[in-house]
């Protein structure tokens, strides 16, 4: 899939197009860093191409579309033979029809084909005199490069001596595997350098340091041999004449490394869909590999069409590259968040700005663990290059440090799972809670003995981390079982707190239906569904006859919700039994079951001091409803008839203002709506208060 080109609407954005990719093709060849991702760079270059086709009088010399590509670097080592970069084909149409030029210059349509993976590194040519290496330049700008001799004996696959003492120049591509990247960034971290952003940045970095500290490995793999001046006319007539895969098979049997012994190798193709297909295998594979690539290179195998094809200023013609949708991307890392999985792992993820990489929008990514958070100084609001390759997670790859603009935030690591509050295990990299897979447990627990659940007093996280532990409880039901001497036997559990804890859980067995669902903790229903289910239904019993249909009935939960609701009833059954075994309330106060399907008519009307009313309650409340939590406040209004809401709108009946109401109170006097002190709305529901 090809994506869009820029769009340049006239000569002044043109000239900035130029130069913005001029920079960005200098930073790219040297290694510098980029603003711009490898996708925005081919948009912004085929913006420019389009251009240029409707204003062929307008091009401007240093456009990236009609030169050797690259900024030139001073003080360079020329290239016998200039380093040329390779035009692109994104799309199997786009390729068939570069198939077809080529076969109207080489004067004949079956050709064959070199295919191989394009390398995602550095350009490099490694000069070999008489067999022992003397010399490696960067590809520069293409007509003389950089002498970086200084790397020799730091690159694997580019061996100090041939196994024959030939005079050739052998090119090819520097880069990282994905261990050897981990690796420079770990090291380079560890001497207090920024991180590098991605494998390649990190090739063309190390590739070029001169005094260095520690040494970083990198890997060669080789993908052109030619004739220097002094090679042995023999020798150069011979390499001149050789199909690409026998200069292949030649170089590998010098002991030069190809993509020979890859998952990936160059192979030859016949025909255009032998090439297409074998473009469709390296593709797939190309998550799993362990250095990048950023697509196939496809070349003329034979010299005899190689010949025939020639070569333009910038590029061959004679090769091309199909270019794969581009896996990385920069976005800008806003917040983290840190999960904790089914084992107690707690692990953080990246929330970011969305970003679409191939096609898909990617919003997430892992951060494997806080050690590698600080190895690679990430900050909340960095910009991050983010990796996604196939259907692999996500993952941040690094900051992009040049991008720093001085706002960014330390990321904040938790001091207590944020799942169950209990401590973290911060021995290994991989954080736990100390609670390892009963955390999910010490949570949902936590929650249900909470004030708007079941308001089991006594029973905070701690103490149900100390149940869990003594193996006394594996569920919310065994709280009703538990006896007085096996809280006695307990740690900092003595006569009063087990007699208070015990009086708490009588109490909890009373609470209405409405709490106890709250406390089940399912999905999609919070205090206020559930107190809505329950007023709907009256009895447990009814809840749990209630298909989806009957289950869309209640207010407030649409087609979506309604099966997941039934069907996580469904799954918590053993548990409700239990609960009911152990004499926990079943049913809610002061509420009907509805009418049986088919008896006609809707539930009947709530009656109550505040029937068809909707209310709103905000600020502190005084008087008699001092000590009522908002949710109490919530459940009073919906048992004298009215229905509970938490925004003022044209509908609200009546606005409960305690103190401190600000913005509600103001906008039910904006709205004209009816408004009720904390004593006023006492007496109206005197009735109901105890
Ligand atoms: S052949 C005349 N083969 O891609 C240039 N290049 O975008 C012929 N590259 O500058 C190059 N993998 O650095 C060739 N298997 C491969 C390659 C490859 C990566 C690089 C090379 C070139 C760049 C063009």
């Amino acid at each position: 899939m090809t994506t869009p080109a820029a769009v340049i609407v006239d000569a002044a954005a043109y000239a900035q197009a130029v130069e913005d990719a001029v920079r960005a093709a200098a930073a790219y060849y040297e290694g510098g860093t980029s603003p711009l991702d490898d996708d925005a760079y081919d948009r912004l270059v085929r913006g420019i191409a389009d251009w240029e086709a409707e204003h062929p009088d307008g091009i401007l010399p240093d456009s990236p579309t009609g030169k050797v590509a690259g900024g030139a670097v001073e003080g360079d080592v020329p290239h016998t033979v200039p380093m040329l970069s390779l035009d692109n084909v994104f799309s199997a149409e786009e390729f068939t029809a570069w198939t077809a030029s080529l076969a109207r210059r080489t004067g004949r349509d079956a050709t064959r084909f070199s295919v191989g993976p394009k390398l995602d590194g550095l350009a490099i040519a490694a000069r070999y005199s008489d067999g022992r290496l003397t010399r490696l330049i960067t590809r520069g700008d293409g007509t003389a490069g950089e002498d970086v001799s200084h790397a020799i004996g730091t690159v694997e696959g580019l061996p100090e001596k041939l196994d024959e003492p030939v005079t050739v120049e052998v090119r090819g591509e520097v880069l990282m595997t994905a261990a050897q990247f981990e690796y420079a960034n770990e090291v380079r971290t560890g001497h207090g350098g920024q991180p590098f952003a991605n494998p390649r940045n990190a090739a063309a970095g190390t590739l070029r340091a001169r005094e260095r500290l520690y040494t970083v490995p990198m890997t060669f793999f080789g993908y052109g041999l030619l004739p220097l001046p002094d090679t042995d006319s023999a020798l150069a007539e011979k390499l001149n004449d050789f199909a690409h895969s026998d200069l292949m098979a030649f170089a590998a049997g010098l002991g030069v490394h190809t993509s020979a012994r890859t998952a990936v190798p160059d192979t030859v193709a016949e025909t255009v869909e032998e090439v297409l297909d074998r473009v469709g295998e390296i593709a797939a594979v190309r998550a799993e590999l362990p250095f990048g690539i950023d697509g196939i290179v496809v070349k003329a195998d034979l010299a005899e069409d190689r010949r025939a094809a020639g070569s333009g200023s910038r590029a061959p013609r004679w090769a091309i590259a199909y270019k794969l949708p581009a896996v990385e991307k920069i976005t800008r890392l806003l917040e983290v968040e840190w999960n904790v999985g089914r084992t107690g792992i707690i692990a953080p993820r990246g929330v970011l700005e969305p970003v679409v990489i191939d096609g898909s929008t990617i919003t997430y990514a892992t951060l494997h663990n806080p050690a590698d958070i600080t190895r690679r100084d990430l900050r909340l609001g960095d910009h991050v290059m983010v990796h996604r390759a196939g259907d692999v997670i996500p993952r941040i790859e690094a900051p992009v440090a040049h991008l720093r603009t001085g706002e960014e935030r330390p990321i904040e690591f938790p001091a207590q799972c944020p799942r169950c509050g209990s401590d973290i295990d911060t021995g290994e990299e991989r954080w736990r809670c100390a609670q390892g897979r009963n955390c999910h447990l010490v949570a949902s627990l936590a929650y249900a003995a909470g004030r708007d659940q079941l308001d089991i007093e006594g029973l905070g996280a701690t103490r149900v981390v100390q149940l869990v532990d003594a193996g006394l409880i594996a569920d919310l039901a065994d709280l009703f079982t538990l006896r007085r001497e096996q809280l006695l036997a307990l740690e900092r559990m003595g006569e009063t707190s087990t007699d208070n804890l015990l009086a708490a859980l009588a109490r909890a067995k009373e609470q209405p239906l409405s709490r106890v669902l709250c406390a089940l903790g399912v999905r999609g229903t919070g205090r206020s569904m559930s107190r809505r289910i329950a007023r709907h239904f009256a009895t447990m019993d009814h809840v749990r006859a209630a298909d989806a249909e009957a289950m869309q009935r209640v207010e407030g939960i649409g087609a979506e919700k309604a099966p997941s609701i039934v069907a996580e009833l469904a799954e918590l059954a053993p548990l409700i039994d239990k609960l009911a075994a152990a004499g926990v309330n079943m049913t809610e106060p002061g509420a009907t079951p509805p009418p049986p399907p088919g008896a006609g008519g809707d539930a009947p009307a709530e009656d109550g001091p505040l029937a068809g009313m909707t209310v709103v309650v905000t600020g502190a409340m005084t008087g008699k409803l001092e000590k009522l939590s908002r949710n109490e406040m919530n459940e009073l209004v919906e048992r004298a008839g009215g229905r509970s809401s938490s925004s003022v709108s044209r509908k609200t009946a009546l606005v409960v203002a305690g103190e401190g109401a600000g913005s509600k109170r103001a906008k039910a006097e904006q709205l004209d709506v009816r408004l009720a002190t904390p004593e006023e709305f006492a007496t109206m529901v005197a009735g109901l208060l105890d």
